[in-house]
């Protein structure tokens, strides 16, 4: 085989891991797992949203006793958007003609037909779990599996807890690498502005090393004996890491990272960011700081970030959120897979990339794919200055 020819198999075989619609073999596989979809505190009661997950329009509801339900966009009956309608109990009433659906999607009334009995016409719905101040959906086939592998000690703790959401103008697959590619924190946020992370990371370049877990992937990056940074990836889309948090010498900051399609060229940052508490003052005073940071998105800053080589002034979160984003988006909607070269350093990348593919072959196969499970211990994430940041 010519090697064009090859480099074009294999982009064409890279291709399918980025395509996440339904039916697609990574957007089934994507759905057997709990995914993010929204911010919970985004869904007050009696309210509806219309959503886009995995190349799906939805609608995201919350009765007003508090339960939130997803089903389908459309009505069934003339498909104009459910999310114009009214939340009734816990059911949603499209503001047409007044067809009623619950929360799994099932329809229960239509007003103006003879029908006493529930009409036999259903649309999409889905189950929902809030967790951490996120809404988790299963979007799979058959029951959910536990909610097991969200779950993290480290998002459970009564100090600062924050959430926030962002949308990335590229494919999901690309934020997901970054993620084990420590190599790039020695560059993308150490060089060019460097902000504080300078104080924190070490410009020296890793040696790298990749251990699979019942959970996922254990990424250890050692620049020194006493600079070690491991994070603790979380499959098929997660990742926990822990950054410098906002106070000097203060406790670092826990961040749980989903990166979860909207559609394949547009991505869904979902995190959480946690810190043992510290006293309820200093607490909610990071909190009440944190507002600041909270709907700071780069997508807003697109053309100063890419044209005006303009970052933000905050050296901390923003600035190294909009680092990543540069680096990230600027690959490309959906980077190319057949022209890129790989080397050492992206180690990491190959190694996630076999097992999606030994994943997504067995699920090809028909045959039971691993059980992914949480670990049995935490990982124990640096959490001193000397040890650096770990980032995603
Ligand atoms: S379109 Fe929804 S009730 Fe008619
Ligand atoms: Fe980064």
């Amino acid at each position: 085989m010519r090697i064009e020819e090859r480099q074009q198999r294999r982009g064409e075989r890279l291709s399918e891991l980025a395509r996440t619609a339904a039916g697609t073999p990574m957007g089934d596989l994507l759905r057997r797992f709990w995914q993010p979809v929204a911010i919970a505190k985004h869904l007050a009661p009696g309210t509806a949203k219309p959503i886009r997950v995995f190349s799906e329009d939805l609608t995201l509801y919350r009765s007003a006793s508090g339960n939130p339900h997803l089903v389908g966009a459309r009505c069934a009956h003339r498909l104009t958007v459910l999310h114009t309608g009214w939340v009734d109990g816990e059911e949603i009433r499209c503001m047409y003609h007044g067809w009623t659906y619950d929360g799994t999607g099932q329809c229960t009334l239509r007003p103006a037909e003879r029908d006493a009995a529930r009409p036999n016409i259903k649309i999409a719905g889905y189950p929902l779990r809030e967790y951490g101040g996120l809404i988790f959906a299963y979007l799979g086939p058959g029951d959910p599996p536990p909610f097991d592998l969200p779950r993290k000690p480290a998002f459970e703790g009564n100090g600062f807890h924050v959430v926030r959401r962002q949308v990335w103008p590229c494919n999901w697959l690309q934020l997901v690498e970054n993620s084990l590619d420590a190599l790039h924190v020695s560059f993308v946020h150490a060089r060019g502005i460097e902000g504080r992370f300078v104080t924190n990371v070490s410009q020296v370049l890793p040696e790298l090393e990749y251990f699979e877990t019942d959970a996922g992937i254990r990424q250890v990056a050692t620049r020194a004996a006493d600079n070690v940074r491991v994070s603790d990836w979380t499959f098929p889309n997660n990742n926990h890491i822990v950054v410098p948090g906002p106070q000097t010498g203060g406790p670092w900051v826990d961040a749980g990272i989903w990166n979860v399609p909207i559609d394949d060229t547009h991505t869904q940052r979902m995190n959480i960011y946690a810190m043992p508490s510290q006293g309820r003052e200093i607490d909610d005073a990071l909190m009440a700081e944190w507002e600041d940071h909270e709907n700071y998105t780069p997508a807003d800053h697109h053309d100063e970030l890419f044209y005006e080589h303009k970052y933000p002034a905050d050296e901390h979160s923003d600035l190294t959120n909009a680092q990543d984003y540069v680096a990230q988006v600027g690959q490309g909607a959906i980077v190319d897979r057949e022209n890129e070269i790989l080397g050492r350093s992206d180690a990491g990348i190959a190694f996630l990339r076999k097992i999606y593919f030994r994943e997504l072959e067995l699920l090809r196969e028909g045959k039971p794919a691993k059980t992914w499970r949480p670990l049995a211990e935490s990982v124990a994430l640096p959490t001193q200055h000397a040890a650096g940041p770990e980032h995603q």
